[in-house]
């Protein structure tokens, strides 16, 4: 049973995922600083240059809202400790550089007024302060180098550093929707983060706030910590089955998927997933129970990329059309069928037509319990009718497209209204 407070969360199914920070100049991903091994100094001329001047969170909200997402999440702070927002608790912070603004709050503020939903990615991980630990770590950009092997940080003091920040951030900017932390690896998980205390100091200030599990912890087991988090967050993939727990029961999730191959700002990367791919793989999710959180990465002038846009665009049409079969939609109990896929809300069955086949198109098991088809693009009457060479088949459903192509290649929606439960 999906706990009430994330119900609407699950009812969206369709977020944008924002990674933007420093690591826009390089523009070699989020990660440069621990791939290339860069120390503090070489990173802080992008420190000193940061200046968005295109940047506009009204539109990036309008882009959102158009392609048909109803939530996003942005990196109030990545690995790289740097700060978006205007903390009282380090200098390195947005409002220092040229930017000298807080973007977090244009952001929630902008993102807000468009009627979406407003979460926070923070990492939990900070290659920039000092009391994180540096050599000898998995991946901290100093981790083998010979000048920190004697250093020595007070690890609580960057817990209270990190806890004091998601306070900062749980407190200045109003309601919160949602809060993504990043990440736990090896033995730095769960209450190495002090992470009871942290989601009890958070669930007093915003009972509502919906969590991601990145804290640590096992959600799935019988009995969660408190810090497992509402939702599972599988990464750059779609879970074959969906996800479960220890008693085989669904739990929520989200996928969090890249448009090209990096979440932050990459410019070499024109490796894009066609608006296609981004359809099916959202109805993916939806059929499989869980929500779809779509990247992109703006660059440094603060600019969602032209290749992302003319993407989302492309997925704002279909969903124009056909967000019916995605909002508040969910699993079937029939097999996955061959045509495509199924998602359902209530007595709504939505019939995702991918592959037009050599004859009619099947609804298995469904003869007699479909009392109306429409076509949910444009609620076109679709006849249900078995024809005469598939009087062989009399517990099936058919309907027949009289063009050799799909109305919708990409994926055409049949509204199937049913007189009975499945
Ligand atoms: C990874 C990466 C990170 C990215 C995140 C998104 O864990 O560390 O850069 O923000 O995935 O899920």
């Amino acid at each position: 049973m999906t706990a009430p407070h994330v119900r609407w969360f699950m009812n969206d199914r369709f977020g944008m995922f924002i990674h933007w920070g420093l690591y826009a100049i390089p523009a070699r991903g989020e990660w440069v600083r621990s791939l290339e091994k860069l120390s503090v100094e070489e990173y802080q001329p992008f420190f000193e240059e940061f200046n968005p001047i295109k940047y506009n969170p009204k539109e990036w909200a309008r882009i959102a809202k158009e392609a048909g997402m109803k939530y996003a999440v942005m990196t109030a702070k990545h690995h790289d400790g740097f700060c978006l927002f205007d903390s009282e608790l380090t200098d390195y912070k947005a409002t220092n550089t040229p930017a000298g603004r807080d973007l977090i709050r244009e952001y929630i503020e902008a993102f807000r007024a468009e009627g979406l939903r407003v979460g926070l990615y923070y990492s939990i991980i900070d290659w920039h302060h000092e009391d994180y630990p540096h050599y000898g770590d998995k991946i901290h950009p100093m981790r083998d180098n010979d000048a920190y092997r004697d250093h020595k940080g007070e690890f609580d003091r960057y817990l209270t550093y990190m806890h004091g920040q998601v306070h900062e951030l749980l407190t200045k900017y109003g309601k919160i929707d949602v809060m993504w932390f990043d990440f736990s690896y090896d033995e730095m998980t769960g209450e190495k983060w002090r992470a009871t205390e942290l989601v009890r100091m958070m669930r007093s200030i915003q009972p509502d706030i919906v969590i991601d599990n990145r804290l640590g912890g096992d959600g799935k087991a019988a009995e969660p910590e408190i810090y497992a988090g509402d939702f599972m967050s599988p990464e750059q993939l779609l879970p074959p089955e969906g996800v479960v727990n220890h008693a085989g029961e669904p739990l929520s999730w989200e996928s969090c998927i890249t448009l090209n191959d990096h979440w932050g700002y990459c410019s070499g990367d024109l490796n894009y997933k066609s608006p296609k791919t981004v359809i099916r793989g959202l109805v993916e999710c939806v059929s499989k129970g869980g929500n779809l959180l779509l990247n992109v990465g703006p660059n440094a002038k603060g600019e969602i990329p032209r290749h992302s846009i003319d993407i989302l665009n492309e997925v704002g049409k279909w969903m124009d059309a056909n967000g019916d079969s995605v909002y508040g939609c969910g699993p079937c109990k029939l097999e996955k069928p061959e045509w495509g896929r199924y998602t359902q809300r209530g007595n709504l069955l939505y019939a995702h037509i991918y592959d037009r086949g050599m004859g009619p198109i099947n609804f298995r098991g469904l003869q007699g319990k479909i009392k109306r088809a429409r076509l949910l693009s444009d609620g076109s009457e679709i006849k249900v009718e078995t024809p005469w060479n598939a009087w062989e088949y009399p517990e099936d459903a058919f309907i027949s497209f009289g063009s050799a192509s799909l109305p919708d290649e990409i994926d055409t929606v049949v509204v199937l209204e049913l007189n009975e439960d499945i």
